[in-house]
């Protein structure tokens, strides 16, 4: 059975989609996981960086989520795109109005639709990663309903760790009330500026208040990320890069840690 991981945060633009992409492209290459990205953000952000048009495609997430309501789910393979390191269920626009239409009260079952949906991709994968949208919603709210555990991605500043607090927050009440088996994998800074006094005081904070929760690895800023995304290439493949190797360490801790839970 494949581990399913809800890489999230309130907050938008902290990192998560190219979090998502790094870690499922380092398990998949360095340790010959298999691995399938969710994107279930309706910006589709993750399917663009893996050089997808969302407008180019036939079936998305949407469709097979819909799929599973209206009982006429098609094979899954039918909804999976095979980049070459790792499968992509990818999404588009669509998806915005169909979390909409999750709220209405149309379907039944809600929270556990994706949940329903990833037991069909579960024997195939060592890794399911859901990338989630930034505001609290049906698509966050399945999305944590279906995940195993929860990889938290904030920056190190004033607003960051009000977010994680608010996050947590939602686990919490998630856990106790839809999904007793959730657990937090982590919390992992990016986009840090380790020079600032401002970065480094609340790093001491989250270390302090999160005790082991933070890992050590920090994945400093640097604009060659969104030049790489551009070239639909995670930032994990090239040499000597600060980013590229802070995301290294933070593989090889996370791995550590997958260890320990054995
Ligand atoms: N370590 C980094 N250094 C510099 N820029 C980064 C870094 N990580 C991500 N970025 C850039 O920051 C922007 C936001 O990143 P990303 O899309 O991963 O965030 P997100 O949390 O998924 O955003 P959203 O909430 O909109 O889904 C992108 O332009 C990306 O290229
Ligand atoms: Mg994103």
């Amino acid at each position: 059975m494949g581990k399913v991981i809800a890489i999230s945060n309130l907050k938008g633009g902290v990192g998560k989609t190219t979090t998502c992409h790094n870690l499922g492209w380092g398990l998949a290459t360095e340790y010959d996981k298999r691995v399938c990205l969710i994107d279930l953000n309706p910006q589709a952000d993750l399917t663009k960086i893996l050089g997808y048009n969302p407008a180019d495609l036939d079936v998305t997430v949407e469709h097979a989520l819909r799929g599973i309501f209206e009982n006429n789910l098609a094979p899954i393979e039918d909804y999976l795109i095979h980049a070459c390191e790792m499968d992509i269920l990818p999404a588009d626009g669509c998806l915005a109005p169909f979390g909409d239409e999750l709220s209405s009260g149309r379907y039944w079952m809600v929270e556990s639709v994706l949940q329903r949906l990833i037991e069909k991709l579960n024997d195939h994968y060592d890794y399911i990663l859901i990338d989630c949208v930034n505001y609290f919603g049906k698509l966050l709210h399945i999305a944590l309903c279906a995940a195993d555990e929860v990889l938290l991605v904030a920056q190190p500043n004033y607003f960051g760790v009000d977010a994680i607090a608010e996050m947590l927050n939602i686990v919490e009440i998630v856990q106790q009330r839809l999904n007793q088996s959730l657990s937090i994998n982590g919390i992992l800074l990016t986009q840090a500026n380790m020079r600032t006094l401002h970065a480094r005081e609340a790093v001491t904070r989250l270390r302090s208040d999160l005790d082991g929760r933070v890992y050590h690895s920090i994945i400093p800023y640097s604009v060659q990320v969104s030049v790489y995304q551009e070239m639909h290439l995670p930032i994990f493949t090239l040499k000597n890069n600060p980013v590229a190797k802070a995301y290294h360490s933070f593989l090889e801790e996370f791995m550590e840690r997958e260890d320990q839970k054995i």
